[in-house]
């Protein structure tokens, strides 16, 4: 499996830590690369555009808090970024909301339970029916 991952500062080390664990995972990490101050739109939006181009289907993306970087990649047609505190976020965003994006705060969230909440979601299909044509609606009506 491929997967995009991108952080700021605030989320560096945790990302480093996830890449670590999932030892089978193929990961595009778009940044950043050290604990050095960076503006946590630029690398998320290089994640988003890596989903909303279809290079990768899902991915893994973090900042201090995980709110900016929900904020930015949720600017981008086709991308959807949950932010995810606790294991139902984790089921129901893939189940409901077919979310192609965990976004994580790593300056609040454990590493085991940044590791519970993305096995979760990677394994959780996207229920279809009436949340598809709801998830549909996202795009529509913010075009
Ligand atoms: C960086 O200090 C912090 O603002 C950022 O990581 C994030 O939490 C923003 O939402």
């Amino acid at each position: 499996m491929k997967l995009v991952i991108g952080s700021d500062h605030g989320g560096f080390e945790l990302k480093e830590l996830i890449k670590k664990h999932f030892k089978d995972i193929e990961f595009i990490d778009v940044g950043t690369h050290s604990t050095d101050s960076v503006d946590y739109p630029d690398v998320i939006a290089a994640a988003a555009k890596k989903v909303q181009s279809g290079e990768v289907e899902k991915g893994i993306i973090l900042c201090g808090s995980g709110i900016g970087a929900s904020m930015t990649a949720n600017r981008f047609q086709g991308v959807r970024a949950a932010l995810i505190h606790d294991d139902y976020g984790a089921e129901m965003c893939r189940r409901h909301n077919d979310a192609n994006l965990i976004t994580l705060g790593g300056r609040i969230i454990a590493p085991d339970m940044a590791f519970r909440f993305i096995d979760i979601f990677l394994k959780t299909p996207f229920d279809g029916g009436r949340h598809e044509t709801r998830v549909k609606k996202i795009d529509e009506v913010s075009r």
